[in-house]
């Protein structure tokens, strides 16, 4: 083991994720971590110094973060203030994505109900529907697909009268990316370490969206697999997505130093923008990083150096990520519930748990606290073993009002 110390900052089971795959090259810490981690966790940021800090989600990224420790000297894997308005604002990324000649939907901004009025009219005339979004941050609820203007009008009223705080004080309304006659539209996240002028791709990750397929109610991601059918095209993809917006900030002084997931719509197999995220996604993460075999502590420690990076390599084994949540989530997600059987999952073959929404009790116990308690991670080279593998781990754990989805990776079984 080297010297280095690194720290994760964050508290869910994408930083454990994280903390777990560079803790083989470097002593890792968290702030503040959660009870369920291995590693050594530090209540502030005040009270640690490392060789590199790593900032897990985009809420202190766009509260600059970064900034102030890179201020301190401090190397770091994370955007400023600047580049994490690539998140923050998604009005200031449709004018960079544009500025950048990169495809994406079409679209307009707007802060004022005559505006909104307009702009939806006019995607219904141009498009047959529409996108509303929120410009800020809205933790991933704040984006409404209709074919139907009332309903387009009735959500960007909501949100301009603000259900989201003043994340919808200003709304961007778009084109809705979707298939025309032929080829269908799907979805694709790549996910890039920067160096503020270059990229290093990690392999894909397939997220699922809902507790359950067909449902309308938004929720974190519930589980995830990697690689994806579509690996062979992610290099080609970023050429087109991800190159243009990096050479795009740094001709506006931006030195973009971090993780950037670009959430792509492939229609009639073109690739569209549709999201920059300034950090990995969760659960994909947890999907990802357990099959890297090369040292990512080495790769992410150039990215915050500005320096040529090594690139990130990966086992050919397959992952299955199935997340668990609380009771009630994610409308009120329930805390207090002990979890048991843990011991047993992780004696499955090829499984590793990441901890998210958990806290411990008086006695030490691991209990629930928050809405996705931890993500259950298979891994082996034969999808159908690890799916049967995922599914009896996942069966030994337990918690009171346990909700999962039984259907992730079930595509691996099919595709290869
Ligand atoms: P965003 O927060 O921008 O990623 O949007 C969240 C989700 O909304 C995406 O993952 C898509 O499923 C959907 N979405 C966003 N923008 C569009 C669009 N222009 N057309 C169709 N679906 C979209
Ligand atoms: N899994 C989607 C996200 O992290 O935004």
């Amino acid at each position: 083991m080297s010297d280095l110390r690194v720290v994760v900052v964050g508290s869910g089971a994408r930083e454990h994720a994280l903390a777990s795959a560079m803790a083989p090259h470097a002593e890792v810490a968290v702030v503040p971590g959660n009870p369920g981690m291995e590693f050594e966790q530090i209540k502030s940021l005040a009270r640690v110094d490392a060789d590199l800090y790593v900032i897990g989600p985009e809420q202190p990224l766009v509260d600059g973060l970064a900034d102030r420790l890179r201020a301190q000297g401090k190397l770091v894997l994370g955007p400023g203030t600047d580049g994490a308005q690539l998140e923050g604002s998604k009005a200031w990324m449709k004018a960079i994505t544009s500025a950048a000649g990169i495809p994406t939907a079409d679209y307009r901004v707007v802060s004022d109900t005559a505006g909104m009025l307009i702009a939806v009219q006019d995607m219904i005339t141009l498009y047959g529907g529409c996108v509303v979004k929120t410009d800020g941050l809205a933790a991933g609820k704040g984006v409404f697909v209709t074919h139907q203007p009332e309903l387009a009008m009735l959500d960007a009223q909501q949100k301009l009268d603000g259900k989201f705080g003043d994340a919808g004080k200003t709304l961007v309304i778009e084109q809705p990316l979707e298939s025309s006659v032929h080829g269908g539209a799907y979805e694709v996240s790549i996910f890039a370490i920067c160096n503020g002028t270059d990229y290093v791709l990690l392999e894909g990750a397939q997220d699922y969206k809902l507790l359950e397929r067909g449902s309308s109610i938004n929720t974190g991601g519930m589980g995830a697999y990697s690689p994806t059918r579509d690996q062979h095209r992610l290099a080609e993809w970023a050429e087109l997505t991800i190159k243009p917006l990096l050479t795009e900030l740094k001709r506006r002084g931006i030195d973009y130093r971090g993780i950037l997931y670009a959430g792509l719509m492939i229609v009639d197999d073109e690739p569209y923008l549709m999201e920059d995220n300034i950090r990995m996604g969760d659960p994909e993460a947890q999907a990802v990083l357990p099959r890297v075999t090369s040292n990512l502590v080495t790769t992410f420690m150039q990215a915050a150096a500005g320096e040529p990076m090594d690139p990130v390599e990966f086992s050919s084994d397959y992952t299955i990520a199935t997340v668990l949540a609380s009771a009630g989530y994610p409308k009120d997600p329930k805390d207090g519930f002990v979890i048991s059987g843990i011991e047993a999952a992780r004696k499955v073959p090829g499984t590793q748990i990441f901890f998210g929404g958990v806290d411990a009790d008086e006695q030490s116990r691991l209990i629930t606290k928050g809405g996705r308690v931890l993500t259950v991670v298979t891994r082996g080279d034969n999808p159908a073993e690890i799916k049967s593998r995922n599914n009896k781990a996942v069966a030994l754990i337990d918690f009171a009002g346990k909700q999962h989805r039984s259907d992730i990776g079930k595509e691996l079984l099919t595709n290869i």
